[in-house]
């Protein structure tokens, strides 16, 4: 197949700091792995620790044992080129590295076409526990491992091709499949045979989340439903009010398989649900008792 026209190429004189890498096409950059710091790769080191820890029993199986098939370590930063030849042989799906979040189109046109965008730079020392924009950890150890998995690579790159199309119809649709990847991807949870366990990114890279998002009562854990999720506002500045859960990867896939033209149109017609809503139609693991949530803020 052709070779786009923003596909990577070497860049020379590479600086370290975050903002001065020399950026060739709409955002992205060669990993200057050379230039990361003793304590750029202390950070991923404590924190990568720290969270498999946490993870063991909470995160999906699927997703502990892509992470180690992978071959990341906290040993150091991961070079995505070496990342790269073990994905690529799984799955199909490269890593691009970034400077930070891509114009959406961007974006989608990169996933449909199985590459994920990656940070390059990590967090300072002092931004270990929160950190507002999505950094290396967050991409790196939070997206990239399900990528091994074939069924959420499959349907990664279809929610990019379902990108394009919303793109086209205009933002009500986008705001509408947007909902659906901030519950999914980012803040999903999964029933496996033994219990809940997390999926979503924005979960298993946050030590406080990956333990509310499970264990906390006051949040709503609430059956996978794909016209309802994409009704529903959600939080970005405090933990999730609602999560959602999925029983396997399969059944998001065929969720998301029919059309979503005619649901846009449809949707285009109903309210929105607020971010802590629960609905007498809804399967309900846990109703959240509320504790500890901010009036309004949902967008
Ligand atoms: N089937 C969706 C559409 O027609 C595409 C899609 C697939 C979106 C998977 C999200 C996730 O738009
Ligand atoms: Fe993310």
């Amino acid at each position: 197949s052709a070779q786009p026209s923003n596909a990577p190429r070497r860049v020379e004189n590479l600086h370290t700091e975050k903002g001065k890498v020399p950026v060739y096409a709409t955002g992205i950059v060669e990993q200057p792995w050379d230039t990361y710091s003793a304590d750029d790769h202390a950070t991923w080191a404590t924190l990568y620790a720290r969270q498999r820890e946490l993870l063991v029993g909470r995160a999906c199986d699927e997703f502990l044992q892509a992470q180690d098939a992978m071959g990341m370590t906290p040993d150091a930063i991961p070079k995505f080129t070496e990342l790269n030849e073990v994905l690529e042989a799984a799955t199909g799906w490269t890593l691009l590295g970034v400077e930070g979040l891509l114009p959406e189109l961007d974006f989608f046109d990169h996933l449909a076409n199985r590459r994920f965008p990656v940070t390059w730079w990590i967090r300072r020392p002092d931004q270990i526990d929160y950190i507002e924009e999505p950094d290396l950890f967050h991409d790196l150890f939070g997206h990239v491992p399900l990528l091994m998995n074939p069924v959420f690579a499959d349907y990664m790159e279809a929610y990019g091709k379902g990108g394009v199309k919303a793109h086209g119809i205009g933002p009500d649709a986008l705001q509408n499949l947007t909902r659906l990847y901030w519950y999914t991807v980012e803040f999903g949870l999964i029933q496996q045979a033994d219990g809940l366990r997390i999926f979503g990114a924005g979960i298993v890279s946050s030590k406080g989340e990956s333990i509310y998002s499970l264990e906390s009562d006051a949040p709503n854990r609430i059956g996978f439903d794909l016209e309802r999720i994409m009704r529903t506002r959600y939080r970005i500045d405090t933990y999730q009010k609602t999560y959602f859960v999925i029983d396997s990867f399969e059944q998001l896939m065929d969720a998301t398989g029919p059309d979503f033209t005619p649901i846009y149109a449809r949707l285009a017609q109903q309210d929105t649900v607020g971010a802590g809503t629960v609905r007498d139609e809804d399967r309900v693991f846990h109703r959240g008792t509320g504790e500890g949530w901010t009036a309004g803020g949902d967008v």
